[in-house]
Order: C-alpha cells, then sequence, then structure tokens
C-alpha cells in the first residue's frame, strides 16, 4: 500500500485515493517503487497554466511517463484523466505504456495526446475474466472513453496496441469467441474527434461507436496480422472479428482517410446507425465494408439510414483475401439459436445509402446482399425467404476493378421482404472467371426497373462460387 500510493508523488494522492493497491509489492517492484518515490514526479507531472498553443489557451496540462519494464500505467493513467480529463490536455510522451486492466474513462473538453501506444497486456485467461459487456453479440470491451468535445491525438505515431497475437492464436477459425476484447469504444459521446490514430494488432474489433454522435475519424490506421508461422500455412482466417470500425446506436459518425488491414469488416454499420460517412478508405483483406448484420434480435427494430460512402478501395492482402466488396447482410426471418452466432427474426430498415466511386481488385464478391444470415451450420435453405429487414432507396455508383471469380453482384433479398428502390450507375466490375456467365449478376427477390442500371441481373439459384472462405 504505502509504495503505489506514493507512487507519483503528492500530486497523485487524493486521485489515486480510488486504487490503491493492497497486495504485497515483490522486491523489484519495492525497488523501482522507491524509486519512484524519490522521484515523485516521475510519473505524473502538472502544469496549471500550460499555453496550448493549438487552442490558444492557457489549460491543465497532465504529462505522463511510462513506468516501463512492463510495468502496469493504468492507475497513473486513470489518475492522469482525473486530474486534466476536464478541460486539460493529457500527454503521453513516451514509446510505450501498458494497459493491464479494463478502463472506462471520461473526457470533457480535452485532449489525450498520444505519442506512443497503449499497449494490452496479453494475459487472455485474465482478459476474460476481466472486462466491460457489450450485449449486443455478448462482446467484451476493454477500454471505454465517454465524454463530450474531446480530441484522441495519435500524433500520426501512436494508439492501441492490442497485442492481437494471442488472441487470434486462441480463436483461431472461430468466430466471435467470448470475451475477446474490443480494443477501443467511444461511449456515450458528442462531438469527438480521433485523429493521425492507429490501432495495430486489436483483440478483437479494433474499433466501436456506441451511443454516440458527432464523432470524425480523421486519419485513421488500423492493422491486424498474424505473424504467426502456423497460420500462413492454414487455409482458415485467423483474423476473425478484427473490424476496423463499428458503428451502434450512433448517430453522424464520419471516416475520412482511413486504412484498414485485417481479416474482418473494414468497416461495419450495425443497428441505429445513421448520417455515417465514409470518404477516402482503403481496406487490405477481410469482408470489405458492411452494412450489418443486422436484424439479429427478434422482434427488435433496426435501422441504417442516411449513409455516404465514398472513394473506397478494397483489396486483398498478402495474409488474407478480399472475400467481399461491398456487403449488405441481415438476419433470417426466424429466431434460430442465441446470439452472437444464432438469433434473427428483427426487423426495420435500411434506407438512403449512396456507395460511390469504388475501386476493387481480385475480390470474391464484390456486391452481396443477403438477408438469411445465420453463423450456425443447419440447413439455411429453408428459412431463405424469410428476412423481415427491408433494403431499399439504396444508390450504388461507379464501381470499377475485378471480381476473383465469376460472381460480380451475387444479391439475393428474401421474399417476403423484397429489396426496391435501388439504382446501379456504371457497374464496371470485370469477372475474374468467364466460365460461368451465368451467375455474374444474380437477383433474387429483387424488384428491378427498367431504369435502375443493372438490367443484366437475373434471379438464379446456383450454388456455384457460393464459398465465402467461411467468413460472412
Ligand atoms: C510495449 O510493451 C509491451 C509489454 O507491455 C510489449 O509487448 C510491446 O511489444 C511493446 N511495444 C512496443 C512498440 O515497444
Ligand atoms: C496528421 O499528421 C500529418 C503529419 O504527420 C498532418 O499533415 C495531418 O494534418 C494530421 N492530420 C490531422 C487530422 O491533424
Ligand atoms: C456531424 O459532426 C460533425 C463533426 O464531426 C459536425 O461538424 C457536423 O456539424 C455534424 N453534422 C450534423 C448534421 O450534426
Ligand atoms: C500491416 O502490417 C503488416 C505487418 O507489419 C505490414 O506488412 C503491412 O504492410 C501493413 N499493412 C498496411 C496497409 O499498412
Ligand atoms: C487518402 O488517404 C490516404 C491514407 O490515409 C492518404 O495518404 C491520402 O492523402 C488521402 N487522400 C486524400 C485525397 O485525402
Ligand atoms: C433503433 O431505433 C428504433 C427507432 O428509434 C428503436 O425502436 C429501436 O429500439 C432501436 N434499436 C436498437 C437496437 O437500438
Ligand atoms: C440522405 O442522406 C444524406 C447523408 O448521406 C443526407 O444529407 C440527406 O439529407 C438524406 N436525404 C434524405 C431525403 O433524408
Ligand atoms: C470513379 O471512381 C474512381 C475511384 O474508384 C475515381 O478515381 C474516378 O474519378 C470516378 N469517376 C467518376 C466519373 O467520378
Ligand atoms: C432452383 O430453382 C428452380 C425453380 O426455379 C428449381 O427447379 C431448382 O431445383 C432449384 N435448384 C436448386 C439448386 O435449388
Amino acid at each position: 500500500m504505502w509504495a503505489k500510493s506514493l507512487l507519483a508523488g503528492s500530486v497523485l494522492s487524493t486521485a489515486l485515493a480510488g486504487v490503491i493497491d493492497l497486495s504485497i509489492p515483490s522486491a523489484g517492484e519495492l525497488i523501482s517503487d522507491v524509486e519512484a518515490w524519490i522521484h515523485p514526479s516521475s510519473a505524473l507531472d502538472f502544469q496549471e497554466d500550460y499555453y496550448d498553443p493549438q487552442a490558444q489557451v492557457k489549460r491543465k496540462l497532465c504529462t505522463l511517463h511510462a513506468l516501463g519494464d512492463e510495468k502496469d500505467d493504468s492507475n497513473n493513467l486513470v489518475a492522469a484523466f482525473e486530474k486534466c480529463g476536464k478541460g486539460g490536455i493529457i500527454r503521453l510522451p513516451d514509446a510505450n505504456y501498458t494497459i493491464g486492466r479494463p478502463l472506462d474513462l471520461h473526457l470533457e473538453n480535452a485532449v489525450l495526446d498520444l505519442h506512443g501506444w497503449l499497449s494490452f497486456t496479453a494475459d487472455v485467461p485474465y482478459w476474460l475474466e476481466n472486462h466491460f459487456d457489450f450485449p449486443f453479440q455478448k462482446q467484451s470491451l476493454a477500454f471505454i472513453i465517454r465524454g463530450n468535445d474531446y480530441i484522441l491525438d495519435g500524433n500520426d505515431k501512436g494508439g492501441i496496441d492490442g497485442n492481437g497475437q494471442v488472441w487470434y492464436n486462441y480463436a483461431k477459425d472461430f468466430g466471435n469467441k467470448y470475451g475477446r476484447p474490443m480494443s477501443l469504444t467511444i461511449k456515450d459521446s458528442k462531438n469527438v474527434l480521433v485523429k493521425n490514430f492507429s490501432i495495430i494488432q486489436p483483440q478483437f474489433w479494433a474499433s466501436l461507436v456506441w451511443g454516440s454522435e458527432n464523432v470524425y475519424f480523421k486519419d485513421f490506421y488500423v492493422n491486424a496480422t498474424s505473424f504467426n508461422p502456423e497460420s500462413s500455412s492454414d487455409e482458415k482466417n485467423w483474423l476473425q472479428n478484427t473490424d476496423g470500425s463499428d458503428t451502434y446506436q450512433s448517430h453522424n459518425v464520419t471516416y475520412e482517410n482511413f486504412v484498414y488491414q485485417g481479416g474482418d469488416d473494414c468497416i461495419a454499420l450495425k443497428p441505429n446507425s445513421t448520417l455515417i460517412t465514409a470518404r477516402n478508405v482503403t481496406c487490405f483483406g477481410g469482408t470489405g465494408i458492411a452494412f450489418g448484420s443486422i436484424a439479429q434480435y427478434a422482434g427488435v427494430k433496426d435501422i441504417i439510414e442516411d449513409v455516404l460512402l465514398e472513394d473506397i478501395g478494397l483489396y486483398p492482402s498478402d495474409q488474407c483475401p478480399g472475400y467481399q466488396g461491398v456487403y449488405f447482410k441481415s438476419w433470417l426471418g426466424y429466431s434460430v439459436g442465441i446470439p452472437p452466432n444464432g438469433g434473427g427474426g428483427g426487423y426495420g430498415y435500411a434506407k438512403n445509402i449512396t456507395v460511390r466511386d469504388v475501386y476493387m481488385e481480385d475480390i470474391w464478391h464484390p456486391l452481396v446482399v443477403q438477408s438469411d444470415l445465420t453463423y450456425l451450420e443447419f440447413n439455411r435453405k429453408q428459412y431463405a425467404d424469410s428476412g423481415l429487414f427491408e433494403w431499399s432507396d439504396i444508390h450504388l455508383k461507379n464501381f470499377t476493378g475485378t471480381a476473383l471469380a465469376n460472381r460480380v453482384a451475387w444479391m439475393s433479398c428474401s421474399k417476403i421482404t423484397p429489396c426496391h428502390d435501388w439504382t446501379f450507375e456504371d457497374i464496371n466490375i470485370k469477372p475474374g472467371k468467364k466460365d460461368h456467365p451465368e451467375i455474374h449478376y444474380t437477383c433474387n427477390n429483387f424488384v428491378l426497373g427498367g431504369n435502375d442500371g443493372l438490367s443484366q441481373c437475373h434471379p438464379s439459384n446456383s450454388t456455384f462460387e457460393t464459398d465465402n472462405g467461411g467468413t460472412l
């Protein structure tokens, strides 16, 4: 108790009061804690009247140094947020900070100024027991930030390192494995700017915007790469669930200049995502840009509305195919099994969506609509026409590039809720193969008129080239 509470000196004594560690420190910890005690301000330095050249005002500045040697910086980070999280700047100048426990932090009129990595510990059993719950699909969170009018600045050299390799090993070829925590959650927030920020090796989804509005990601980078040599010789996708960014129950979220590499959704719009804009997004590997999955919860109404995506590039990566390009996915109309991998029977609609200026290379399924989604293995065919979610008022324009095989558009809506009022303009994706032209453009339960621009699309229940590499 004595050592930890003295750790950062008197400046922190009040702030740390709630987080005093009663465990008996080891000899090594004692020595470095004594050093910290001798140099009390070595962890957190506080300035009351710092002149912020960007905001051109005087404000509080908390400069937090890393303890080093993989010692947990979490308590000090909490203290810095308590001291400067309202109105101030929290500056982390060092290259690497260790985060060893889940954190739920608050910022108001404040800046988190990161010059290195918040590096999450790789202790899988610990995190399986210790995380915040995200009820949607029974998922887990490691790091939550809430508040209003705040900036997360990675300064083009830092952000979050999820140390995800242990999670890729743990969950290889198993979707939505319980307890893998997300790297960054922006929750119940308003007016947020995330800039020059990277998330590398995310444990699960790299970022989630939940219950928030006016969130702007500018110059954002996510990269999930498996360095395990076993994964390169394995055909299966070890990078499942390493989504780049998901929105849920959020309004007015913008992504500009976003580069993603990984094995799942680059951006995904989950239930109740409205006014979502993405511009200049490049995705390497994975399942592309996803609308959904949606309508997974029986009796619940879900909405996706007012979406503009433009200037989107989609490519395979050197370790993961590009499974889908632009992908609309709603659950079957019956509830079968339980989430995350089962469910269905939800309803609602997606409308006023424009996707334009899309370039793709060697994507298995460039354009997909699926209305009978389930991740459970059973005979899906009997539910194919049951989906209750309505896809309409959707406009796709200027798509160029190449598919990997015969299918360019593979769009199957539900018989009882057909897709309608879509338009297609300048869809010029070349099939990678031409031996089955009958499946280049397939549309089931799609109300197509003469002027919607996809007259070559036709109903087909061919099961040829429907394999998704296990990742839907
Ligand atoms: C940061 O420290 C963690 C251990 O806490 C280590 O696993 C990681 O590789 C380090 N990252 C960098 C960029 O040095
Ligand atoms: C990101 O950093 C680059 C320099 O590295 C700078 O040119 C750019 O303006 C920054 N982006 C934002 C949104 O501040
Ligand atoms: C959306 O959020 C941005 C900030 O990211 C803000 O400038 C803009 O006014 C907001 N738009 C609406 C319609 O609220
Ligand atoms: C992602 O990281 C891997 C490994 O460091 C690297 O080879 C690859 O180029 C990165 N991808 C992007 C798009 O930066
Ligand atoms: C698009 O994003 C990339 C990667 O962030 C960036 O290098 C490029 O300058 C951006 N293009 C435009 C037009 O802003
Ligand atoms: C989505 O919004 C609708 C309409 O406001 C609401 O009825 C529904 O409960 C919301 N669904 C979720 C999952 O938040
Ligand atoms: C459609 O969505 C866009 C944003 O992408 C918005 O500006 C526009 O007002 C919406 N149109 C209607 C009719 O609501
Ligand atoms: C079509 O989209 C590409 C990017 O994929 C862009 O470079 C090109 O200018 C767009 N064409 C038109 C006519 O807008
Ligand atoms: C496809 O549908 C036709 C009728 O439209 C039917 O005769 C045929 O058996 C179906 N094939 C498959 C594989 O379901």
